[in-house]
């Protein structure tokens, strides 16, 4: 199959790539499309054997449940059930944007193998034109995971989905870099309170700023049973071991030395006032404490290292707040759990 990479952006006349999006999305097919966290692989979330195919171009376990992706908020209750007063605040103090709510799921609308086994959906409305301008178009809900081969690290550019996935699908709409770098929050509100399953782009201060306290799963790898399936999957492995390391310069610059000496090549991934350290290649997630824009940066220079020789990646390790809750949660994982000790 060949592959069509066709530019999107604000400025050019878009009108025949939506059609064709649209064309190909209601017979069955599929189609990547930019939203504002990570690059999506949508099909119609009505027909199972269009949803089939997202599985087949991903390689992904057909398992783990897909979010559907809907272009108003009033699409919720065609799909959802027992929508709480809480629900209702956060849809509209933070749709369209990366958070994605967990209901219950009104049975025999979508189709079962977007949510394989369970009584419950995933809807978010993301917060991106060309998604929004894709959704309202076909005016119907698209299941889309991220637009990566399973086991690689969530695209944040039209030329990572091209990459992973030339050859296995017909279409992807590029609208550029993502904005926000990591996947939505994943929030199931079938709990009381309410549980973040996956931390991301929605932090979990702005959510508790609107309904007040929520639990939040430990997803650190290793010490608790995942609720939320993505997460026992092992994702956004690079090629060569990644490490975390510390934020300190002098601690660095002597892991750097170490494994110089002992013959290795390094990648380092770090905010810019270590770009001089001296590692083999360095990867930049911006200016130093700014967690939103690591969180931009991460995938980018995560994929920039397996296009190196190194035997080693560090990653520089963020605080917790806001945004650095899902860089970590992502880089520990990437890391499998390993930190860099001198
Ligand atoms: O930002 C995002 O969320 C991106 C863009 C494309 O929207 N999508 C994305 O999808 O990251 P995916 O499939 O790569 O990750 C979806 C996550 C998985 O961890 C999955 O297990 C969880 O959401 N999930 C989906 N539906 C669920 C449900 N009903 N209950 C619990 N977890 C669910
Ligand atoms: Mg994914």
């Amino acid at each position: 199959m060949e592959t069509k990479l066709v530019s999107v952006d604000n400025f050019l006349d878009n009108k025949m790539n939506y059609e064709q999006a649209v064309d190909i999305l209601k017979n069955g097919g599929v189609v990547a499309f930019p939203t504002e966290t990570v690059y999506g692989l949508g099909a119609l979330a009505t027909d199972e054997l269009a949803v089939q195919r997202i599985f087949e171009a991903k390689g992904r376990p057909s398992d783990n449940p897909l979010i559907v992706h809907i272009g108003n908020k009033e699409q919720v209750s065609d799909y959802a059930e027992a929508i709480t007063e809480d629900a209702d605040k956060l849809m509209d103090a933070c749709w369209p944007g990366p958070l994605t709510l967990v209901f219950h799921k009104k049975p025999g609308v979508i189709a079962s193998n977007v949510t394989p086994g369970f009584e419950t959906v995933g809807i978010r409305m993301p917060d991106h034109p060309v998604a929004l301008a894709l959704l309202r178009a076909l005016g119907q809900p698209l299941a889309a995971p991220s637009a990566n081969r399973s086991g690689k690290p969530s695209p944040t550019e039209a030329a990572h989905v091209y990459k992973d996935l030339e050859g296995l699908i017909p279409l992807i709409l590029d609208g550029g870099q993502t904005g926000v770098g990591v996947e939505s929050t994943v929030l199931d509100m079938t709990t009381n309170p309410p549980t973040i399953l996956r931390p991301g782009g929605t932090t979990q201060e702005t959510i508790e700023s609107i309904i007040g306290k929520i639990h939040s799963e430990n997803e650190f790898p290793g010490e608790q049973a995942p609720r939320s399936p993505g997460m026992k999957y092992l994702h956004y492995a690079p090629e060569a071991p990644l490490f975390i390391i510390q934020n300190d310069a002098q601690h660095i610059g002597i892991a750097l030395d170490s494994l110089h000496a002992e013959g290795r090549k390094v990648a380092l991934i770090a905010p810019d006032e270590f770009g001089d350290l001296g590692a083999d290649w360095y990867f930049s997630t911006g200016p130093a404490h700014n967690n939103e824009a690591t969180a931009t940066n991460l995938y980018a220079a995560i994929r920039k290292c397996d296009a190196t020789e190194a035997d080693i990646i560090l990653a520089v390790e963020t605080d917790l707040a806001g945004v650095g809750a899902a860089v970590m949660n992502r880089l520990m994982k990437a890391a499998e759990g390993k930190r860099y000790m001198n």
